[in-house]
């Protein structure tokens, strides 16, 4: 763990911002060891949507733990913010202190946790509706999320599936509310030179609905019995009493690998399966179109070269090769003087690219930081900090791929180039990610970003990638523009009409459809963790679908760019971006049809939530792709015109 020691003193460093100086630390990296007896904090986070029985999403905000309509009690001296690092409150993590006590390795049955507390009809109306919704609640204890037991029916296994329920519906679909917890603490002792250490290795609650619970005097309650469901009048007062009790198991579990029970795979099998499945088909279809590919390449280019030569040595045997079949140039050699014509608007071209190859860089580093276990879920947030760090870092990057392409088109607005790159796509995300946060702050959910996290973005942006970014294209503009290895003509070839799937719309439609079959299976699980707050930790398959997805978008699209060639249509720039990058058209798709399908809530603030960060998500990908193909064609081109003689 030295390396995230060392990446999170790096990361402090960088963000030593006044106010946020205290929101960065790595909890979970160190195991920490209680005394039998000593207090085991519990901390309490935002409460969030689950998917629902049938597989349904209900909601998209989460809240507030002590948002008032719940009625949850506080500590005496008030909730205390419990310190967090940047990524984990973008991701809507709002950990506060609570007012249960803990004991380690001491059972208490049946604790009161504050005087009662009262639900007027208005807070019932709004709890009863977040029931109906399958709100669930987050507890954390010693860094582990508390988690209710789950059976696994295919893979007949238990796992702890972190979140319990707010409370549950009954069979006439009234809204009964938990007002009891069970809490199961699983702890391991170490011995310590002589003395025996114990750690928090597992968190199970099990919330219950008891209406008949009372407080007693000094401090003391009775629990009700089960079975017994409490329910929120909704025209009147309700008093409600919270109680809890707590029992510890030793557990043979040791602390270092107290999460593998939390990371459950539904279904290992099927995930596998399907990735394989898509793996091998993406696999043989790339195979089989670059050997077509490279064998019409070979012909085409001896061919060319054949009649090049014949043309030196008389003109009798060309006429003889003429008339043998071997017709004049024809196909892509046809455009040799073209194809490294400037594309229309090279300035919006050479920014998207430049961004796009700094996504690059940074999902690739993510992806492989993960892989290497520094993202481990104990680390809350890390993922999301170091993707917004490593972002901002390669920012010179973008820069200098951005300045160096501007100037191989010839464009000459070298200034607007080096502002352009840095604030237009940073800022349509920015943009978009401030305006969908109004809507998540005007609902009153927890999950609005703070103004001060928001300033934090913006100085990480402005202090370390802008900068960045302006070095890296000044680095860009001092090289000199990579020539293609054909002249470019002075007057441009008229372009045949296309047809059939070589039309505009029609091609790029197809080119993106096979990069986002590579990426469906795994997107699916992304999307879901992302909205229902669940651990993303499959690492290993993102790794696999990210390769998949590098490779079909260059394949696909070098094969659309060689069919436009032979087309005689040399505007393959635009095309290629656009096809390759409709992979990220195909996500928002995608996140439409699961919308239809599986999310079910009313409200425009939620539909605009969802449809937005879709949106969001799927134009990252869009540039993501677009680049990865334009980058791909750009290296076929240089290639082919450079493997054949042009008089
Ligand atoms: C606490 O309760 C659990 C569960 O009932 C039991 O297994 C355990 O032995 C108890 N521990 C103590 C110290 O009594």
């Amino acid at each position: 763990m030295r390396f995230t020691d060392r990446a999170f003193l790096v990361s402090s460093t960088l963000l030593a911002i006044p106010s946020l100086t205290t929101a960065f630390y790595l909890p979970g990296v160190a195991p920490t060891s209680y005394d039998e007896g000593q207090a085991v904090p519990l901390y309490v986070n935002h409460l969030t949507p689950s998917l629902s029985r049938d597989d349904q999403l209900h909601s998209v905000f989460s809240f507030d733990y002590y948002h008032p309509a719940f009625g949850f009690c506080r500590p005496a001296d008030g909730p205390k913010d419990v310190r967090e690092s940047l990524g984990s409150i973008l991701f809507g993590d709002r950990i506060r202190t609570s007012p249960f006590e803990l004991h380690m390795a001491k059972n208490e049955t049946c604790k009161s946790i504050c005087a009662e507390a009262k639900f007027d009809a208005r807070s019932a109306k709004w709890t009863n509706r977040r029931i109906a919704q399958g709100y669930n609640i987050n507890w954390i204890v010693d860094g582990l999320p508390a988690a209710q037991l789950n059976y696994d029916g295919v893979t007949k296994t238990k796992f702890y599936n972190p979140g319990f329920s707010l409370g549950e519906l009954d069979d006439n679909g009234q809204a009964l509310l938990n007002n009891h917890y069970d809490i199961v603490i699983d702890y391991h002792k170490v011995g310590f030179g002589g003395k025996d250490k114990y750690r928090v290795v597992g968190v199970l609650v099990q919330p219950e609905s008891r209406k008949d619970s009372r407080n007693l005097e000094g401090g003391a309650a009775e629990c009700g019995t089960p079975g017994n469901g409490l329910t929120l009048n909704e025209d009147g007062e309700t008093a409600v009493t919270w109680t809890y009790s707590v029992y510890w198991k030793e557990s043979p579990t040791a602390w270092a690998t107290r999460w593998d029970k939390y990371l459950h795979v539904y279904d290992p099998k099927i995930h596998w399966f399907s990735l394989i499945n898509s793996a091998v088909f993406v696999v043989f279809l790339v195979g089989m179109v670059s050997m077509i590919l490279v064998r019409a390449l070979k012909k085409d280019i001896a061919r060319y070269n054949r009649l090049d030569s014949f043309n030196l040595e008389d003109l009798d045997s060309t006429s003889a090769a003429i008339e043998d079949g071997v017709q004049e140039d024809s196909g892509w050699k046809l455009v040799h003087g073209d194809v490294f014509r400037c594309p229309k608007s090279p300035l919006l071209l050479s920014v998207m690219v430049g961004n796009g190859a700094q996504l690059f860089m940074m999902t690739g580093v993510t992806v492989a930081f993960a892989l290497l276990g520094l993202l481990s879920p104990s680390n809350r947030g890390f993922l999301a900090t170091a993707i917004l760090l490593i972002s901002a870092l390669f920012g010179g990057i973008g820069g200098y791929v951005s300045a160096r392409v501007y100037k191989t088109f010839g464009g000459d607005a070298w200034r607007r180039n080096i502002i352009i790159t840095p604030l237009f796509i940073p800022g349509i995300v920015f943009g978009t990610f401030f305006t969908l946060n109004l809507f998540v702050w005007a609902k009153g959910s927890s999950g609005a970003v703070p103004f001060g996290t928001m300033l934090a973005l913006v100085l990480i942006w402005f202090v370390i990638s802008v900068p960045l970014s302006v070095a890296g294209s000044w680095l860009g503009f001092k090289q000199s523009p990579l020539e293609g290895p054909t002249k470019t003509n002075q007057i441009p070839r008229q372009i045949p009409p296309m047809s059939g799937s070589l039309r505009t719309i029609p091609s790029i439609l197809l080119t993106g459809i096979l990069p986002f079959g590579a990426i469906f299976v795994e997107l699916y699980f992304i999307m879901t963790s992302l909205w229902t707050n669940k651990i993303y930790y499959m690492f290993g398959f993102l790794f696999l679908c990210y390769g998949l997805m590098i490779i079909t978008s260059a394949a696909t699209t070098v094969l659309l760019v060689y069919f436009l060639l032979c087309a005689e249509n040399y505007q393959w720039h635009w095309r290629a971006f656009m096809g390759a990058g409709m992979t990220g058209g195909y996500v928002f798709v995608n996140a439409l049809i699961f919308w239809a399908t599986r999310v079910s809530f009313g409200g425009l603030t939620g539909a605009v939530l969802y449809v937005g960060y879709s949106a969001l998500i799927a134009f990252v990908v869009f540039i993501l792709t677009g680049s990865i193909g334009f980058f791909a064609s750009w290296a076929f081109i240089h290639r082919i015109y450079g493997s054949i003689k042009v008089d």
